[in-house]
């Protein structure tokens, strides 16, 4: 088995995504770039290995079992480990999303990308991160799911707008993570939830103050913890986010 550090990152064509890739990338690492869309994964990988990045393409759709099964058998076949798995892939869901009005449907599509898919994306990659020397697993979540935040301001700058889908889906996904690393606890599995911060996107149609690459930069260190770094915790670049 090669020893160069081998990554992979969801939803990597474009946005916070695209930018761990390349962070990822610049320590010298092997890094997928899990993406659904053939035309637009292609596009970024060329432009990652342009800027110098060991990349490779993953086809990837974290809603989908055999798509994320054949995503497993490509890395073990490319590298026979995983040591990085960062789950990055989310929607909204589109907004508005007020509880009062909103359409199940559309809170079922966002937990089944934005939870769902970690669950399935994870399980898929356990065996080959278990294969590695220092497995580490970020989750990438956002402060808008912090309970504490919500009830502590109305600042929408701080809370996003009043919706259902989005922001429960990362408690959902906060909590989801605390489970996984008390299942990991006598391992050497490391598994985090990181906020970016917010980011000008596609997501948030560009509205967000930080930059990708800033906010990739939280993702990158949960991904790069020394073996006694912490497991179960909430993440952004000032430190702990309450949950
Ligand atoms: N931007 C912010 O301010 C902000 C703040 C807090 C947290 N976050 C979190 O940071 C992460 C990245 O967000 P971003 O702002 O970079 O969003 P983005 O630019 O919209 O990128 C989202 C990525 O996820 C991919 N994706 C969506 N559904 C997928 C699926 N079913 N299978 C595979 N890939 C899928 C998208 O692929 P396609 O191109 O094919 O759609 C895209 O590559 C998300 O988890 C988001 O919730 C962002």
């Amino acid at each position: 088995m090669s020893e160069q550090t081998i990554a992979l990152v969801t939803g990597a064509n474009k946005g916070i995504g695209y930018e761990i890739a390349a962070g990822l990338g610049a320590l010298g690492w092997s890094v997928g770039v899990g993406a659904r869309d053939d035309r637009r994964r292609e596009a970024a990988v060329e432009k990652l290995r342009a800027a110098g990045v060991d990349a490779f393409g993953v086809p990837l759709d974290v809603t989908d079992d055999a798509s994320v099964a054949a995503a497993a058998g490509l890395i073990e076949g490319r590298a026979g480990r995983l040591d990085v798995l960062v789950n990055n892939a989310a929607v909204t869901g589109g907004m508005p999303q007020e509880p009062t009005r909103v359409d199940p449907a559309t809170v079922r599509t966002v937990v089944e990308t934005n939870v769902i898919g970690v669950i399935r994306v994870t399980n898929a990659m356990l065996p080959l991160l278990r294969r590695s020397a220092s497995p580490r697993i970020v989750n990438m979540s956002s402060s808008v799911g912090s309970l504490t935040r919500q009830s502590d301001t109305d600042d929408p700058l701080k809370t996003g707008p009043i919706a259902v889908a989005y922001p429960p889906s990362k408690t959902f996904l906060n909590a989801v993570t605390v489970q996984y690393a008390k299942e990991l606890r006598d391992t050497n599995i490391l598994i985090n939830v990181a906020c970016p911060g917010y980011c000008a996107t596609d997501l948030n149609g560009h509205r967000g103050v930080r930059t990708p690459e800033q906010g990739a930069a939280i993702a990158i260190r949960l991904a790069t913890l020394p073996d006694d770094g912490p497991t179960g915790g909430f993440f952004e670049d000032e430190g702990v986010v309450p949950w």
